[in-house]
């Protein structure tokens, strides 16, 4: 288990020691997850919290089960989106939901490109698999490029702040590259996408609630957003690149048979954003850390590089990077081990839990790279609505690990390290000072 830091005692929460004290959601909760589902998983694995449902008079329920969530994720009749019946009001209002105030170009592309199953899939199929689902391979040589890139600015120094100077530059350069987002202008990139999941980070409760201030000034980065990827989108109409942005300029998607309008474009760019910087950042960030902690792992990837991939599935599976999210809700009366959960509740799937329950794995806590059928876990969900970008990850940690046991003999840590972990619903070290020697 980590051998580092004070983390625990610089938290602003005391660590649960029994259910009453087990609270996800409130600040400095993050250092104390994995305690708390532990306790969860042995006395309430469907944990309550009342008042806090879909429904008015409803509650929500944490659910923790690999079993549990699998099921949930598998069926989307029972278990509905919140955001597609918001697609569906707004559907029936008839209103151009790109006019309607407060709904960003994401949700409104979701009304035209994707209002049913048949065309979310299609979406995924023709617009996004290319790019960053199962054609993400095709980016494999620009991540290389890019992760040598970044080694060569810090490789002759000795040390490293690896959150910094690696994790998070690689997935934000590699989505720049994917996109066709100028490089230029990478930190714009992450100025929008620190906005797009600001409620993830500063939101409160299991619902990532930003108060109304903060919704005004999100409101404000979001439509910048929007202005410049429309221009960004018209310079690819009149010189078209290689690259994700022109394509959508010029797909035409079958379930309408035409081709995309800027604003739905803008809508994919915008769900490209949110999804594809931090995410595979703190995959990275915690990956090292299990390298450095776990005796043996890093010396057996190294001889033998076929392992590298069964070191990112558990390093995802051990440290899932999106712990939990309230993105399901019942549609009829459920019940989970033996708890009544009633329609018109919200269920917030605990995805890093389920990546730890004892049921469904063999000593959960140890990070096995012979694990058999590892991929199960569930840091990307499952089914229909799995993760669209979880290829191009994949191939930005597979790529990434390679180019640094290329370049790297050993990691220790460096000085002046909390391990603290950024507020919010993500598992987010924030800073983390690295000594290595060369390869
Ligand atoms: C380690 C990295 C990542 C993790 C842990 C992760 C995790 C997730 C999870 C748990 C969901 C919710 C699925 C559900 O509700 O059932 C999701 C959805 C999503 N992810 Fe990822 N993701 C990662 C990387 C990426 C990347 C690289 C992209 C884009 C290139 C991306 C784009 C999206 C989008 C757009 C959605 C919303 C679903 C949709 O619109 O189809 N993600 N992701």
């Amino acid at each position: 288990m980590p051998e580092h830091g004070p983390n625990h005692e610089l938290s602003a929460m005391r660590c649960p020691m029994s259910l009453g004290d087990v609270d996800l959601f409130s600040p400095g909760a993050q250092e104390h997850w994995y305690e708390a589902y532990d306790i969860l998983h042995a006395q309430a694995p469907v944990h309550r919290i009342p008042g806090e449902g879909f429904l008015p008079g409803t509650d929500a329920f944490v659910l923790t089960k690999h079993d549990d969530i699998a099921a949930v994720v598998r069926d989307q009749d029972r278990f509905p989106l919140p955001g597609s019946l918001f697609v569906q009001q707004l559907l029936e209002s008839e209103k151009d939901p790109f006019a309607t105030p407060q709904v960003n170009v994401m949700m409104a592309s979701m009304t035209t490109l994707r209002p049913n199953p048949e065309m979310w899939r299609a979406h995924r199929q023709e617009l996004t698999d290319p790019w960053v689902g199962p054609g993400a391979s095709r980016n494999e040589e620009m991540v290389r490029r890019t992760a040598h890139e970044l080694i060569d600015r810090w490789i002759d120094r000795g040390t490293v702040e690896w959150v910094s100077e690696f994790a998070q530059p690689l997935p934000q350069m590699v989505m720049a590259n994917v996109l066709g987002w100028p490089l230029s202008d990478l930190q714009l990139l992450k100025y929008y996408g620190d906005g797009c999941v600001k409620p993830f980070v500063y939101g409160s409760g299991h619902r990532n609630i930003l108060p109304q201030s903060e919704i005004d000034s999100q409101h404000e980065v979001l439509e910048e957003f929007k202005a410049y990827t429309l221009d960004l989108i018209a310079s690819k109409r009149k010189s078209p690149q290689e690259d994700m942005i022109t394509f959508l300029t010029d797909v035409t998607y079958s379930p309408l048979n035409r081709k995309l309008t800027d604003l739905e474009i803008a809508g994919v760019v915008y769900a490209m954003v949110i999804g594809g910087l931090e995410t595979t950042q703190y995959a990275l960030a915690e990956q090292v850390q299990l390298l450095i902690e776990r005796d043996g792992v890093w010396d057996e990837i190294k001889a033998d590089r076929d392992k590298v991939r069964a070191f990112t599935e558990e390093g995802m599976r051990l440290r899932a990077p999106t712990q939990g999210l309230s993105t399901r809700i019942t549609s009829q009366d459920e019940v989970f081990q033996g708890v009544e959960v009633p329609k018109g509740s919200f269920l917030h799937l605990r995805w890093a839990a389920a990546n730890i329950d004892p049921e469904e794995w063999e000593c959960p806590q140890e990070l096995r790279l012979d694990r058999k059928a590892g991929t199960r876990h569930l840091t990307f969900s499952q089914g229909a609505r799995v993760c669209p970008g979880a290829s191009l990850s994949r191939v930005e940690q597979i790529v990434a690990w390679n180019a640094i046991l290329d370049r790297v003999a050993s990691f220790e840590y460096g000085e002046d390290n909390d391990f603290l972990h950024q507020p919010g619903i993500m598992l987010g070290t924030m800073k983390l000072n690295l000594k290595f020697k060369r390869a």
